[in-house]
């Protein structure tokens, strides 16, 4: 009899192709391996509500929960993220700022009810591996929402002069299926982008800032950007609020490689790594950090001492500043 992993696996997939009868077998064969294993309460229970499911839930319903088919499965990639705001390393601000979208978010209801929109479109921008899309990954954790990413130069360039169509089918779907949406690569319509069909650029940046405008506050709409300096200055206002990333300094640093390293480096001390750490983003950091305690369990060390961070910080440094 397969194991709980395969059986988990097996209800994700059907669950993602919408394979409904799939699905409750797959919970059946579950309530038969607990029965099985003497928890008859339990096997019960899980067939009492196969069952309820089975008679309550309207098909249509079950279809919502599940990806996005056919052309919109070309436009947006899902995913389920696990991380949390405290995975997060941000300045305080920064941190304030998204718990107030998650709460506005949460409450949404009752603002809406009294005619006050929740903080629902969002501009991130720094540079690269300060955490835009980890953020977007966080908000979506954070409310339990699927993520939707649409990357907009693939999109450009896959669909051409449909581009604004397809934004408008991406937009039905932030109305119709709660969700955080992220627009990634949001600079590949700054009409300076080299390469850009100026013309195309700027239609669809319109197209896009319409769709914006008329954006369902049910849903989270989050542009990101590692090249603030091409956009219109004008574009800023189209959105409820701007977050500038920066990369972190030396003791938003210390915190990056601790929360990789865990009890890896308990007990070694990070003071006045600041030389070695400056100028590297938050990826960069996760990279060395794991850089050296690869380094250190190869050689049969349970601990990462400083010797290893450093020298994983300096071959990061000159990977990534040149
Ligand atoms: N602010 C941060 N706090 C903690 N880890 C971070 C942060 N920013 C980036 N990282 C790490 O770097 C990875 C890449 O970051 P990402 O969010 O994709 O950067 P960006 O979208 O800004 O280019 C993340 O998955 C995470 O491991
Ligand atoms: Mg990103």
């Amino acid at each position: 009899m397969a194991g709980l992993g395969e059986h988990i696996t097996a209800m994700v997939r059907s669950h993602a192709s919408g394979d409904d009868s799939a699905f409750y077998s797959v919970a059946l064969q579950i309530a038969a391996r607990e029965a099985k294993q003497g928890h008859h309460a339990l096997a019960g229970d899980i067939k009492k509500a196969v069952d309820a499911s089975r008679q309550a839930v309207p098909r249509s319903n079950i279809t919502k929960l599940a990806q996005p088919r056919g052309d919109l499965a070309d436009l947006v990639e899902t995913s389920h993220p696990e991380v949390g705001l405290r995975d997060l390393v941000l300045p305080a601000d920064l941190t304030v700022q998204l718990k107030q979208v998650l709460a506005e978010q949460r409450q949404r209801k009752a603002l809406l009810d009294r005619g006050f929109s929740p903080v629902h479109r969002l501009l991130l921008e720094g540079p690269p591996g300060t955490g835009k899309t980890m953020t977007a990954s966080v908000l979506a954790h954070e409310l339990a929402l699927p993520m939707y990413t649409v990357r907009l130069d693939a999109l450009m360039s896959k669909f051409m002069g449909e581009t604004a169509s397809k934004l408008r089918l991406v937009f039905d779907e932030v109305a119709s299926r709660r969700g955080v949406y992220l627009f990634d690569e949001f600079d590949a319509l700054g009409a300076d982008r080299a390469g850009n069909d100026v013309g195309e650029a700027r239609r669809i940046l319109n197209s896009f800032l319409v769709f914006l405008e008329a954006a369902s506050p049910e849903s989270v709409v989050i542009a990101a950007t590692n090249h603030r300096t091409i956009l219109d200055k004008a574009l800023f206002r189209r959105f409820d609020l701007v977050l500038s990333y920066t990369r972190p300094d030396a003791r938003q640093a210390g915190a990056v490689i601790r929360a990789r390293l865990g009890s890896l480096i308990k007990g070694t001390s990070l003071a006045k790594l600041g030389d070695f750490t400056d100028g590297l983003s938050h990826a960069d950091l996760v990279k060395a950090a794991e850089a050296a305690a690869k380094a250190a369990l190869m050689r049969g060390d349970a601990h990462v001492d400083r010797d290893d961070l450093i020298s994983a910080l300096a071959a990061r440094r000159s990977a990534s500043l040149g």
